[in-house]
């Protein structure tokens, strides 16, 4: 019964915000400029799975332009993804929930070359800190529980963080590295504004780092995870956190991308 208010709220909210758009709308700028942000959520590439009758993703949509206003955020490296990054369109999302919420206090985990903590650390208060966990190459064959396979890649690469080394705003970006199942979070407990979870893609990992991720973030927090929609592990983590954990029944899917978010 959620589920079908959820998707009728949705629809009737794109219906109103659509109609007005194509037709008072045109002429302002403000809404020239939803529509194109309209245009890019449903224009995506159908390289994420499609909602069918049977859809494994059971997480309530959320409208991108009800958490969004206009694109203001600015970008490094957004056309440059591949294997292990955000897509192009989702590193615009995250960026823009960042521009508009400042967050001054970031976790990410799972730090590959660093392009999403790049564009984090450009659109974020000149004061914020984020701190990004990354497993050492040296430890992939040490962690605590399995990764998923085909994650070595991602954790065998020269330089952890390579976007963002040589960046002026380098500063704002503390580099920290360990297991997340072992890795001491107690130091940043209830602090953390903005949290983004994308390290390993095993069902037990992204259980582990929610759990973390719970303990870290402060009330009226963001939790934000990639690849809801691209690995069966985190798939199934985020579904069985939306239907037996409390804390968690306020997740949502950003239609036309992977990301799951929370707002606490
Ligand atoms: C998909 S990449 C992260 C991409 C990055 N967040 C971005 O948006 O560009 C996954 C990263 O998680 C790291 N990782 C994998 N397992 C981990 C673990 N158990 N603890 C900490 N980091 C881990 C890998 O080394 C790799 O750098």
């Amino acid at each position: 019964m959620g589920t079908l208010k959820d998707t009728l709220s949705l629809y009737a909210g794109v219906v109103r915000r659509v109609g007005y758009t194509l037709t008072v709308g045109l002429g302002n700028a403000q809404e020239r400029n939803r529509l194109l942000a309209l245009y890019q959520v449903y224009a995506q590439p159908t390289t994420l799975e499609d909602p069918t009758p049977d859809d494994p993703h059971i997480l309530p949509k959320t409208d991108i332009l009800e958490l969004l206003k206009n694109d203001e955020a600015v970008y490094e490296g957004v056309n440059e993804c591949g294997f292990g990054h955000t897509t192009e369109f989702e590193l615009k999302v995250i960026s823009n929930l960042v521009r508009m919420k400042q967050p001054k206090r970031i976790f990410e985990i799972g730090t590959f070359q660093g392009r999403t903590t790049l564009n984090m650390a450009l659109n974020s208060p000149a004061d914020a800190q984020i701190v990004t966990l990354d497993l050492p190459g040296s430890e992939l064959d040490n962690t605590q529980m399995k990764i998923a396979v085909g994650e070595a890649r991602y954790v065998k690469k020269d330089r952890s963080g390579e976007r963002f080394l040589e960046h002026p705003l380098r500063s704002k970006i503390q580099q920290v590295f360990g297991d997340s199942a072992t890795f001491d979070f107690s130091p940043y407990k209830a602090s953390m504004d903005l949290i983004f979870i994308d390290a390993s893609h095993a069902y037990e990992y992204v259980l582990n780092d929610t759990q973390k991720a719970l303990e870290m973030i402060r009330p009226g927090g963001i939790i934000l995870w990639h690849d809801y929609t691209n690995w069966e592990g985190v798939r199934n983590a985020l579904n069985e956190l939306y239907q037996k954990n409390p804390s968690c029944r306020n997740l949502r899917h950003i239609g036309g991308t992977s990301i799951a978010l929370l707002q606490l």
